[in-house]
């Protein structure tokens, strides 16, 4: 519907080897802190986002954009946003409606990155970032139709688009179909990392002609539209050019019945395009010698900060402190994949019979609110909830407990382990995902390991695991080793970003 506009690349690749050349590349997501987060997802994109955007000693970083929905939260957190020239009031033809977005722009702090903030109210001016509304297909369809269209307008050619979960499965569909004919895009390549198989953006099949893509049918899961429906993430693992997840065991699991929530064949045909690469973290946000949100600070070799920590946490939990009774902290979601359920009949013997705290933040199903409730009326000493989202207190509880309970029945990779270990908080986890790529089982004898680990997901098992955790924590010389392995473990972004540069060079064929 719009005469082909001449392309162009920008002269400056011309006189640099082809394998330094830095890159044009657009990174595409539903979450980014600290603008917009209900999980890791939101923490992966700053910090990778940060990273590769990172300018090089000896010359400019990679031209880093990262595109998000500016939703009504963002606009409210009063954050300073200015027009992107050139890229205002751009119509978006959909069979049945156009739509109107223009795009804004504002820093990613500390860091050289633009994001560029999709502003169309009609679809983001909305209570949540997620909706139950008729139209969430076509939110997130915007926001993947709103990458090609602005590059457009800017004539600018990304080498890489990087699309995260469902929300910009379509994406590369787009790109082969309705903007097929625009050679601005005929060197492009795009990736499709799945953060999390449990959500796949399920809609009925209708939705395919709402979308602009009734044509397409021959190019979307024919399993689905078999069943009347339309799965995004699916039409994402079917065209993106390479596939990755956030750990390896979570790459292997994924491609497995147990683990793939119905995509495991789909993933398998594709297994020689999917790779596993553990997120990293941002220890510009999380450490504990830096960590602006914790009121004191601690180091390997002075972990006095730790101490008053815990003390300063169990306050505000209004928890009676004593420095030898064990605090477990949680951090989390609360939905089924966390595996809270094997709680109820393990944690209650453990706070009948110990001293020790519980100490919870989180949101989501109403049932392990209720639990988590339930055992703050029943040990009312030791158990203390916060509801909610709350950023600082996430940084709290990492700081303040001695032990971080996540016995995730899956978990893609899981950050709150990885923060947790730089806390000086040794994790209990599952042995799934990549809790099993990153944490290792403390051994008292050769004093090797930072975590406790166990394998079945049952109670049984997880009891097991807390018990033989309390049995070390009363070794406390042991347990100073087991916190100093955890703390000086490096999952920062320069251990695993240039993986993902990797990957990026080798499909452009650098
Ligand atoms: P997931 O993405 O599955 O929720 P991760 O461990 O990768 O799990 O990331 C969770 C992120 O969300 C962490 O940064 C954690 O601190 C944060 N988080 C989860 N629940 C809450 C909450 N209720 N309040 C504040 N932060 C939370
Ligand atoms: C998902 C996963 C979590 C992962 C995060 C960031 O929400 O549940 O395991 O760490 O995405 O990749």
């Amino acid at each position: 519907d719009r005469a082909p506009l001449p392309s162009r690349r920008p002269r400056q690749d011309a006189n640099i080897p082809r394998a330094m050349r830095p890159l044009r590349l657009a990174l595409v997501a539903s979450e980014l802190a600290p603008f917009a987060k209900t999980g890791g997802l939101a923490d992966v994109l700053l910090g990778l986002g940060r990273w590769l955007g990172k300018k090089a000693p000896q010359g400019p970083g990679h031209d880093v954009r990262l595109f998000v929905p500016l939703y009504r939260r963002i606009e409210k957190s009063g954050l300073k946003t200015t027009p992107l020239p050139g890229a205002q009031n751009i119509d978006v033809r959909f069979p049945q409606r156009t739509i109107r977005f223009s795009i804004r722009t504002a820093p990613l702090p500390q860091s050289d990155v633009v994001v560029h903030f999709v502003d169309c109210k009609e679809l983001f001016d909305r209570e949540g970032i997620y909706t139950e509304d008729g139209d969430e297909a076509l939110r997130f369809g915007l926001l993947s139709r709103a990458v090609p269209e602005t590059c457009q307008r800017l004539q600018w050619a990304p080498d890489v688009v990087h699309c995260n979960d469902w929300h910009t499965g379509l994406l590369p569909l787009y790109l082969k179909t309705v903007y097929a004919w625009d050679k601005l895009f005929a060197g492009t390549k795009t990736v499709l990392t799945i953060h999390n198989i449990g959500y796949q953006g399920l809609f009925p099949d209708s939705q395919l002609d709402v979308l602009g893509l009734g044509d397409q049918r021959a190019h979307v899961h024919h399993g689905d539209l078999r069943d009347g429906k339309l799965s995004f993430l699916k039409t994402g693992v079917l065209h993106a050019h390479r596939l990755t997840t956030v750990s390896r065991t979570y790459a292997r699991e994924i491609q497995t019945a147990e683990y793939g929530m119905g995509m495991d064949e789909l993933l398998r045909s594709r297994s020689q395009d999917l790779v596993g690469i553990v997120n990293g973290v941002d220890y510009g946000e999380w450490d504990p010698q830096t960590d602006p949100r914790i009121p004191h600070h601690f180091t390997v070799d002075d972990l006095s900060g730790k101490a008053k920590m815990k003390a300063a946490m169990l306050q505000r939990f209004s928890l009676p402190h004593d420095p030898r009774a064990p605090v477990f902290g949680v951090v989390s979601r609360l939905t089924a994949q966390k595996g809270f359920e094997l709680f109820a009949d393990s944690i209650p013997v453990f706070l009948q019979r110990e001293d020790m705290r519980l100490c919870v933040l989180g949101s989501g199903e109403d049932k392990h609110e209720k639990y988590f409730q339930w055992l703050r009326d029943t040990w009312p000493h030791k158990v203390g909830i916060f509801r909610g989202f709350q950023e600082d207190l996430a940084h709290w509880i990492e700081a303040g407990s001695d032990l971080f309970l996540m016995p995730s029945r899956f978990e893609p990779c899981g950050l709150n382990q990885m923060y947790s270990l730089r806390y000086g908080t040794p994790p209990i986890v599952r042995r799934t995902g990549g809790l099993a790529d990153t944490v290792e089982a403390w051994d008292p004898h050769t004093r090797r390991g930072t975590g406790f680990l166990f394998d079945e997901y049952s109670s049984k098992a997880l009891a097991g695991t807390i018990d033989w955790a309390l049995r070390n924590w009363r070794d406390q010389l042991g347990w100073r080793q087991l916190v100093k392995n955890g703390m000086q473990r490096d999952f920062s972004w320069n251990r695993q970003g240039p993986e993902y540069l990797a990957l990026y060079r080798a499909l452009l064929g650098l």
